[in-house]
This record gives C-alpha cells, structure tokens and sequence, in this order.
C-alpha cells in the first residue's frame, strides 16, 4: 500500500512539486492525502489543486496561542492518519507536544549543512562565513529548532560570483533530489527512526546523515 503523506507548506511549494511529480510518474509509491498551509497565498496550494490534492488553510493569526494553533494543525493532519508529515517550506516553530505527537514520522528539509546555520537567511550566512560549500538537510523533526536527526545531507560549491538567490537555486535543485529520495526509502521501509537515531538498510547513519550522491538510490 502507498505512503500516504500530509504535507505542510507555507510558499512556493517547489518541494511538493517534485513529490508529486515524482509520485505521478511512478517513481515515489506516496498518496498524498492532504496539503495544508497556513498562508492564503501559498502558491503551494495551487499546485496541489492542480493534482487534485485536497487543501487546508488554517491561518495562524486566528489562534491566540501557539498551542491553539498547532492544536488545530495537529487535529487537521489526524484526521488523515498520515504514515508520515512532510514539512516543506512550512515556516512556523512548532511547539513541542506537537513534535512529540509526531516523533519519527515527520520531516523537514532545512537549507543548510546542519549544524550549520539552523533559523532563516542560511544562503547568505553561508556566503557571509566564506564558506567553500553550502548545502541542504533533510532531518526528522524533534522539539529543538532545525536540531532533529540528520537522514541525508547535499552540498554544492560557493562560487565567487555567488550571491543568496544563484546559491539558493542551486539548493533547490538539490532539495528536489533528496526530499523524494529520503521518502522513497520511508515508502519501501529501509528508513528507520529510533530514539533520535537513524537507520537505513539496518546501518546506524552518522551525526551529520548521510552524504548525496547520484548513485544514491
Ligand atoms: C526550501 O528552501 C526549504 O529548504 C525550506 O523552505 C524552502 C521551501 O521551498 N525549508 P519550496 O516552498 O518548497 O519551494
């Protein structure tokens, strides 16, 4: 049976894109049962209608608390009973009873090298740090900000001429390979989460994840 998938966004949606892309040409055996986000114009939205995925807007400006808010996230995701959440540009912290409901089965994508440059504005603090390399992580979510288990990491090379959109594109090329690829391996089961730890094809993966490469499959 699929994986079936919520997934959280609050812009663009190039991530989701690429699932359901992928997910359309038979490469990613997901369902994803919903989208949700909590800005109106999330261009994400549109793209998920598009691929006939239901929609949700649940705005965050509407909730006294933090608590109110991921109260209600949390009871719009359990009513799908996803296999797995998949953050994806939702730009919110998350408080963390929501996090420990969804232990092991959620994940974001941060663009950075984690532990590098947790937070916003990572291209240009990459480029600010004369860094030679930047990159991207995809990590279970725990309650610490862009602090959960590693599962895979891509990096590309800071050019001189660089600045944060050229770096961010090239990120984003890299995002469209690992997310898919990280939820292929939940999908066929040779992902394992276990107490903060991570395993894939039963091998303890390091600290910092896994390295991408091509050959990666
Ligand atoms: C990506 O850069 C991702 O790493 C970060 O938010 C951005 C989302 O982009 N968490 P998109 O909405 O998927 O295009």
């Amino acid at each position: 049976m699929s994986l079936s998938v919520v997934v959280l966004i609050s812009g663009s949606g190039s991530n989701l894109q690429a699932l359901i892309d992928q997910s359309l040409e038979g490469k990613l055996d997901i369902d994803i049962k919903a989208v949700i986000s909590n800005k109106a114009d999330a261009f994400g939205l549109t793209r998920a209608q598009q691929a006939d995925i239901p929609t949700h807007f649940i705005n965050h400006k509407d909730f006294p608390t933090r608590d109110a808010f991921d109260s209600k996230l949390q009871n719009a995701i359990d009513e799908y009973q996803p296999d797995l959440v998949v953050l994806a540009g939702f730009m919110r912290i998350l408080t963390e009873e929501f996090t420990r409901h969804f232990e092991g089965k959620m994940l974001n994508i941060h663009p950075s090298l984690l532990p590098k440059y947790k937070g916003l504005n990572t291209h240009q603090r990459a480029i600010d740090a004369n860094d030679h390399e930047h990159g991207v992580s995809v990590h279970f979510v725990s309650a610490e900000l862009d602090a959960g288990a590693v599962i895979i990491q891509a990096a590309t090379k800071i050019d001189k001429d660089d600045n944060a959109d050229s770096l961010a594109k090239k990120v984003h090329t890299l995002e469209h390979k690992i997310y898919p690829l990280v939820i292929k391996w939940i999908s066929e089961k040779r992902l394992a989460y276990k107490s903060g730890k991570v395993m894939l094809d039963s091998e303890l993966l390091p600290e910092t994840g896994i390295r991408y490469n091509q050959d990666l499959n």
